[in-house]
């Protein structure tokens, strides 16, 4: 099997470094990196909708001089007549390089990698994993903190299903002095296997609440992210829920001056559009963020310096 990123848990902490630091090069330096991926194509698998991560991901093949080709939706695929996914990735490893894959199925993307003959990114699966996104949040939280040690990270709302929380908690509890506070409501907990498998393994403290405004002096990252309308199986559920929290300026007079605000976006209403302005909002630096260091794992899965 060629090297694919399916899960953050194939990156050693040595390579999430390395990775880090090339974005940082390509960032200082992009024209030193302009033409790396002349003659390569990426091809962009997206079975759900995406702004960021697919737009992201064909920018930063077109930054790196190579090109792209791929489907928005299943349906503009020969998907909607039933081909399989295997089927698909087996066809497509023939026209591209490298294949980035979003798709509703936990665990499709794997699939894809065990049939491909060129590296498949996991550009999230249903509500798995969305190890990219993992990446361009830890290359703001390192522009923003300075390291990844040390840090109190509040995760909030749908933690059930929210795969950017998944794959960031796996992430950041590899690093010494972390501690999580998960806030959510009760039908949107953490699920069991990330406290038994990841944080209970590790020895890393964390605790659930329901109260945001409880826990928020103590945050040096508020992670806020949206309760998902498509992963419910019931439209009165998600009604009820949707509101739950709504960072504002309010709540956040009693956050620490320096703490970061995050969102892996897009946003419905948990933040309100004034917080846009505080000083301590980086939801829209971890877009472009996403661009560089989308960039940085091309080249290393091409095996281009
Ligand atoms: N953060 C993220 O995955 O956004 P998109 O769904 O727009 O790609």
């Amino acid at each position: 099997m060629v090297e694919s990123l399916i899960d953050i848990n194939q990156l050693t902490v040595e390579e999430i470094d390395e990775l880090i630091k090339k974005a940082e090069d390509i960032i200082a330096n992009p024209e030193k990196y302009a033409h790396k991926c002349e003659g390569k194509k990426l091809a962009t698998l997206f079975y759900e909708p995406s702004t960021r991560t697919r737009l992201s991901f064909e920018a930063a093949m077109y930054e790196l001089g190579g090109n792209v080709l791929g489907f928005q939706s299943a349906k503009n695929s020969s998907a909607s007549k039933g081909e399989s996914v295997s089927d698909t990735v087996r066809v497509v490893s023939g026209y591209a390089d490298i294949i980035a894959m979003r798709h509703p199925k936990e665990g499709a993307p794997l699939v894809a990698a065990m049939k491909s003959l060129v590296p498949i990114i996991n550009a999230g699966d249903g509500g798995h994993n969305h190890p990219t996104q993992t990446l361009a949040d830890m290359l703001t939280i390192y522009r923003k903190k300075g390291g990844f040690e040390n840090l109190t990270i509040g995760m909030c709302g749908d933690l059930k299903f929210g795969r950017t929380v998944h794959s960031l908690t796996n992430a950041m509890s590899r690093y010494e002095g972390n501690k999580f506070v998960f806030i959510s409501p009760d039908e949107l907990k953490i699920p069991d296997y990330i406290k038994t498998d990841v944080l209970d393994r590790k020895g890393v403290e964390y605790e659930e609440t329901r109260s945001l405004e409880e826990s928020i002096p103590d945050l040096d990252i508020l992670y806020m992210t949206r309760v998902q309308q498509e992963r419910f199986f019931n439209e009165a559920d998600y009604l009820r829920l949707r509101d739950t929290y709504i960072l504002n300026e309010q709540k956040l007079k009693n956050a620490k001056k320096d703490m970061i605000i995050m969102h892996p976006l897009p946003r419905v209403n948990e933040i309100s559009v004034e917080v846009d302005d505080d000083p301590r909002a980086c939801y829209f630096d971890q877009t472009l963020n996403g661009k560089y260091i989308r960039m940085a794992l091309i080249l290393k899965l091409l095996g281009i310096n």
